[in-house]
């Protein structure tokens, strides 16, 4: 069959990478793609905006199946326009969609299922948020209740904080994302992430993953968009994980199809491990980025059937294989990132550094130019190994690094740092 992925970064990479082995395929399109998608696929220029653009270039090449990376598109409803174009879609209706684009959306489930999360209040103006706040005090959680392209959330550690951010939550510097806000109590604990599929009924558990936020090693330094990542993530035992099941996942799944509006893609669920036990900090509708790239190193199964199974509500006919070794990722990011950096350098020597049997080096933001590969995002490379211990994992995603010829970038030293402590401890 021939498949159209929609994106650009290390996440669709990687789908790509996993998509290209199946049996099942035949041809593989990817809108835009990039430099590293480019070698397993067809890269096409498309404005995904255009929904109509979309469903002619589905016409044109013969498009059977399209798989969507990233979360912009699915909210904005292209699921639905492909669906109502009589095309099969990986991914979300754009009601469903609300899971990851509003946070007021996401609460109210929460509160209509029981499902254990924050405590919160729900704003739509500066003065009342600002009293709340400070008869909660701090710390405390502010978030713009949309899309805000991951920079729309405050751990306030003072109350001068929290009050800021609710200034500028309300000043626009979010847009349409900012007009409501959620504050939230400060849940205390070990963050894993936890990947599902689920087809509107049948939920197929996939693994964890933890990722690295902080741009600077020992997790200092600003929010990135994830400056690496690991699967599976210590914390998530089986018990942890049954119980993330049944006490929120499931009930989730279960109240998005009494909304009338069934959950059909990869759900990607945000926990705070607490004393109490796994509390829900977010839903993403999309695989994490880097954390896909972890998931797929570790997928011994073919994911296409999988996705299709997904889209085709029989999920409950799939059962996937994944390897027990460790996948870690370390991203390699433009100097400057994740405040201005440049683009446009030149990066050699992956050929060479990314040939050992355990490592894989997936592209996020580069472009394939006359044979060189040239960096053009801020995340640019995620340099990905498989091991049988988190801490053989990283030697080996560092010593492909040591290989990489760029000058320009830069990476942190620690990736994984929390499950290897933990490792040696045990050991
Ligand atoms: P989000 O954009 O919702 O993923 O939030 C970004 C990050 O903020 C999360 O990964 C957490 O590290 C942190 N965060 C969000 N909500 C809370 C909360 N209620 N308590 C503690 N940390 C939080
Ligand atoms: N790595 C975090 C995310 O994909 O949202």
């Amino acid at each position: 069959m021939n498949v159209l992925l929609i994106g650009s970064g290390g996440r669709e990479h990687a789908l790509a990478w996993a998509l290209s082995s199946s049996p099942l395929l035949t041809r593989l399109v990817c809108a835009p793609g990039n430099g590293g998608i480019a070698q397993v696929a067809d890269c096409v220029a498309l404005d995904v905006t255009d929904h109509e653009a979309v469903i002619n270039l589905c016409k044109d090449e013969k498009i059977d199946f399209v798989v969507v990376g990233p979360e912009a598109p699915l909210v904005a409803g292209l699921a639905d326009d492909l669906n109502a174009a009589g095309l099969k879609v990986f991914g979300p209706s754009k009601a469903a969609s609300q899971l990851e684009g509003s946070k007021t959306f996401t609460k109210e489930l929460c509160d209509r299922k029981n499902i254990p999360t924050a405590a919160y209040g729900h704003f739509t103006d500066a003065e009342t948020a600002k009293a709340y706040t400070r008869e909660q005090g701090t710390p405390i959680v502010i978030k713009a209740d949309g899309l805000a392209a991951g920079k729309g959330v405050t751990v306030a550690e003072t109350l001068d904080q929290a009050l800021d951010a609710i200034d500028e939550c309300f000043s626009g510097k979010f847009g349409e994302a900012g007009a409501e806000l959620v504050v939230e109590e400060c849940l205390i604990g070990e963050e894993a992430s936890f990947f599902v599929l689920c087809d509107g009924r049948n939920v197929l558990p996939l693994v964890t993953a933890q990722d690295h936020k902080r741009a600077y090693d020992g997790d200092e330094g600003p929010n990135t968009g994830g400056m690496g990542a690991y699967s599976p993530a210590p914390v998530m035992n089986d018990a942890m994980c049954a119980r993330a099941m049944e006490e929120i996942i499931l009930p989730s799944v279960e109240g998005m199809a009494e909304a009338g509006m069934p959950y059909k893609g990869v759900l990607y669920a945000g926990f705070m491990i607490t004393e109490t036990g796994p509390k829900l900090i977010e839903y993403n509708v999309r695989f994490g980025d880097p954390e896909c790239q972890v998931l797929m190193m570790r997928l011994q199964s073919d994911l296409l059937p999988a996705l299709l199974a997904t889209a085709d509500g029989v999920l409950d006919r799939v059962d996937l294989r994944w390897h027990d070794d460790v996948a870690l990722t370390v991203v390699m990011a433009a100097e400057g990132y994740p405040g201005s950096y440049e683009k446009g350098s030149r990066i050699n020597g992956l050929e060479e550094a990314g040939s050992s049997e355990h490592v894989e080096i997936f592209h996020a933001g580069t472009v394939l130019e006359n044979g060189d590969i040239i960096a053009t995002g801020g995340r640019v490379l995620n340099i990905t190994a498989r091991g049988a211990t988190v801490r053989q994992a990283q030697e080996r995603a560092y010593a492909a690094i040591a290989g990489i010829d760029w000058p320009q970038g830069f990476c942190r030293s620690d990736i994984g740092w929390r499950a290897i402590e933990r490792e040696e401890q045990a050991a």
